[in-house]
């Protein structure tokens, strides 16, 4: 049975794309966009955070204070960060469904070596990234593999982040994980960041190859900044105090 081409009135009352920015196609892309845009923002402040670590355990944890401090604030970032999540997975799921369903087959699979490789690859890039986002808020925010990493605390008594991140990395498997994981995240942002320019209108014939490899470079720079801070710990350029243990599963 074929899908109506206009949706019913009892559909059009409840559905979300009664909002206007959301009831056409390029809405949408702007909403994905506009997430877009956030989430690097978050992930460019969470960098240069975590790059505390090169300045020691004080800075780090003194970092880590500072950010649990902001209380009701950290959580309302919290909130804006996860709805930012929900939303461009939900619209980029949509548009991609809608792609597919306006496309014939013939076309499609003749165009397979062109733009929708590329298409392809972010969506398995966004879906690694955010299942490596998954294991890492179980790994450093819930605390749930190692619950011993919620105990340690600092000689000023705040909580140990130098410490837990060090010796999480200071195993290798851990490590290349996070490697990887972040690669991917660099493959993700050098074509989403192009790509939003092109959606938000600002790209012209002549900005086009600009934006690309502007893109390019934020990812890089994003891929080096988190993959040094686990080869840092490998290469023992950042260490713990000796008195204490290393790696839980490697031991
Ligand atoms: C070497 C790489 C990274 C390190 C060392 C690191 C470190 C951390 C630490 C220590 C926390 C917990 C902070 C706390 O609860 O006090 C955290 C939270 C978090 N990280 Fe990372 N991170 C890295 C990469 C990433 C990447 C690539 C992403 C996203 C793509 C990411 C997303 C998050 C999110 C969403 C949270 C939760 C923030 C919150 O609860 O407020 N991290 N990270």
């Amino acid at each position: 049975m074929t899908r109506p081409a206009t949706p019913s009135k009892a559909t059009k009352k409840s559905c979300a794309c009664c909002i206007p920015l959301l009831s056409s196609p390029i809405g949408r892309k702007w909403i994905v966009a506009l997430t877009g845009i956030a989430l690097i923002l978050f992930v460019i402040g969470h960098l240069l955070g975590n790059l505390s670590i090169f300045a020691g355990p004080d800075a780090m944890n003194a970092y880590a204070a500072f950010l649990k401090s902001t209380g009701e604030l950290l959580w309302v970032v919290r909130i804006v960060l996860l709805t930012c999540v929900a939303l461009h997975i939900w619209f980029t799921i949509t548009l991609w469904r809608e792609n597919l369903a306006a496309r014939p087959q013939k076309y499609a699979e003749k165009n397979d070596l062109g733009i929708t490789v590329y298409a392809r690859l972010m969506r398995i890039s966004g879906l690694t990234v955010l299942a490596f986002v998954l294991y890492h808020l179980a790994q450093f925010t819930w605390e749930a593999f190692n619950p011993e990493y919620k105990t340690w605390v600092d000689v000023q008594g705040r909580y140990d982040v130098y410490r837990m991140v060090v010796t999480a990395f200071s195993c290798p498997f851990v490590s290349a994980f996070y490697v990887l994981a972040v690669g991917l995240l660099g493959m993700h942002l050098s074509h989403g960041i192009a790509s939003l320019f092109q959606t938000l209108g600002l790209t012209t014939e002549k900005l086009r190859p600009v934006f690309e490899k502007g893109g390019l470079i934020i990812a890089w720079i994003i891929f080096l900044g988190f993959a040094s801070i686990p080869t840092a710990v490998l290469l023992h350029l950042v260490k713990l105090p000796s008195s204490l243990p290393t790696c839980p599963f490697c031991q």
